[in-house]
């Protein structure tokens, strides 16, 4: 496949003028006070990610309305061959409890082949984003992954290890975890983007939805990483996610492979 850069440059101005948008409502919410609810899956949403959500619906619908949405709070509308994936805010639960590691996540897939990401994540300072073939970027500069090929010099971050150690992959974490420099549980968009920036090696998550991956999916693979299933599989709604430098993806398949499902 070429380079889609040229192709969707106004997708992409766009995708970051609503991040922009998404900043400015997050930011508020985040600085001075918001209600937060509970979903009937037990997980919290706030006034900011229902806001952020419809916003970036109406924009979408006002700019391409023959383009389909998929968003966390509102589901899927439309069924053309583009759809925006969109997470008002990955990270919730951080931003729930002041902590600033959340972003607004933005994602374009053409005939379910995701081409471009933005990660905005406006309490670290920090906008990441990519077209296919064009790179990827942290606040403007390219950014890579790094070129450790060691386990045991390498950095892994999880969302958290609960998960991990109660499911059918404990043995296999537990024996990585051990061997690795340092394990971190900076979990959600973070962990992805900095495996994509070369300060990670590895980010492993039990279960992610499509709204989670699909903007990582395309900044970690433009920086030169891998992301698909712990057990190699390409990414799917719901499934697991492993990134990684791409020197270190075949052999953490391998090892958690080893444990039995
Ligand atoms: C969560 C994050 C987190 C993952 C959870 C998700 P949210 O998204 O992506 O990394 O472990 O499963 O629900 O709810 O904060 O958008
Ligand atoms: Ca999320
Ligand atoms: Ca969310």
């Amino acid at each position: 496949m070429g380079d889609d850069a040229a192709l969707f440059a106004d997708e992409l101005a766009f995708a970051n003028d609503l991040a922009d948008e998404a900043a400015d409502i997050a930011l508020t919410y985040f600085r001075t006070g918001f209600e937060v609810h509970t979903k009937p899956d037990l997980t919290p949403v706030t006034e900011a990610d229902l806001r952020i959500e419809s916003m970036i619906r109406d924009r979408i619908a006002e700019r391409f309305p023959g383009d389909a949405v998929l968003g966390e709070e509102g589901g899927r509308v439309g069924d053309g061959d583009r759809l925006w994936i969109v997470d008002p805010i990955d990270g919730t639960k951080n931003f729930a409890g002041r902590i600033p590691i959340w972003a607004t996540l933005i994602a374009l897939a053409v005939d379910d082949r995701t081409v471009l990401g933005v990660v905005g994540a406006p309490a670290l300072g920090e906008r990441y984003q990519a077209v296919r073939g064009a790179g990827a970027t942290m606040n403007g500069r390219p950014i890579g992954v790094s070129s450790v090929s060691a386990v045991r010099e390498s950095l892994v971050l999880t969302a958290g290890v609960g998960a991990w150690v109660r499911g059918p992959h404990r043995d296999a974490f537990l024996a990585l975890a051990a061997e690795a420099d340092r394990v971190r549980g900076f979990g959600d968009f973070w962990g992805h983007v900095l495996v994509a920036r070369g300060a990670a090696e590895v980010m492993m998550e039990t279960s992610l939805r499509t709204w989670d991956w699909s903007a990582l999916q395309v900044v970690v693979e433009e920086a030169g990483g891998r992301i698909t299933q712990v057990d190699g599989a390409p990414l799917a709604d719901g499934g697991s996610t492993l990134t990684t430098n791409a020197a270190l993806h075949d052999e953490i398949v391998r090892r958690l492979a080893s444990t039995p499902a």
